[in-house]
């Protein structure tokens, strides 16, 4: 994979015109276009799932190598037809609904457009989520395309998917210590709710747990 630097997303590409300073970051829907970059991404250190990590990542690169038209399909889970979700501790649990879109930079093959990742879920009739699923959104941004405001336009730019899904009360967890995070939250509506126990298969760590109301005042 190239060792080039990453274009300076959000700031230099952004100086000068209307908005400036906001990200001109997209969310795509993965496809075969996409997929190199992404690979690169996985291979240069970045992994979707902030708690299984490299092992994830390594994961994904196996599931690409052996059937990328597969891997691509799981990106659009509206039934939760996909494999069951493996738990930090190693037992899986039901996948519920799902998509996943890609935080992009330029056009659909540029080689370095891949910035991050971001995911929700949702139940099929409304109900609350299940206990073991950390909310309906999770995200990560690349480590190299970190404090561009990435993480907070993806968040923003997800919510009318969740909207559009029947969710009206978004949830959204995440560490106590995880100030970027809290921020991109916070800056997005987000009201704190509670700290609380992640449970048995997360080792009882602490959690926050945020709610973005996406109905009107
Ligand atoms: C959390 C994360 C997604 C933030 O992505 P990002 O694109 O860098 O976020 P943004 O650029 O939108 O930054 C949001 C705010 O957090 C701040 N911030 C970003 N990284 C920070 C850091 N390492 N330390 C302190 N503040 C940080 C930014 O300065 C910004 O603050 P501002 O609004 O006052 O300017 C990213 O750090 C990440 O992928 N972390 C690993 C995975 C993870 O923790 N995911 C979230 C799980 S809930």
């Amino acid at each position: 994979m190239s060792g080039a630097s990453p274009p300076a997303a959000g700031t230099a590409s952004t100086a000068g015109m209307p908005g400036a300073g906001l990200s001109p970051l997209r969310l795509v829907r993965p496809s075969a276009a996409h997929l190199p970059s992404y690979r690169a991404a996985l291979e240069r250190g970045f992994s979707p799932d902030n708690i299984r990590g490299a092992v994830a990542a390594q994961e994904q690169l196996e599931q690409i190598a052996s059937d990328p038209d597969a891997f691509l399909a799981l990106m659009d889970d509206p039934e939760g037809a996909g494999p069951p979700v493996k738990m930090p501790d190693g037992t899986t649990r039901p996948r519920i609904p799902g998509l996943r879109r890609w935080m992009w930079l330029g056009t659909d093959d540029a080689a370095e457009g891949f910035v991050g990742s971001i995911g929700l879920r949702w139940t099929k009739d409304g109900s609350p989520l299940p206990p073991h699923v950390l909310g309906h959104v999770g995200y990560a941004v690349a480590p190299w395309y970190q404090r561009h405001g990435h993480a907070t336009r993806a968040l923003a730019l997800v919510l009318p998917l969740a909207a559009e899904r029947g969710v009206r009360a978004v949830e959204i967890t995440t560490d106590p210590d995880n100030f970027a995070s809290r921020k991109v939250i916070e800056a997005n509506g987000g009201r704190l709710v509670e700290a609380f126990d992640k449970g048995e298969v997360y080792g009882h760590a602490a959690g926050l747990r945020y709610v973005i109301s996406l109905d009107p005042p």
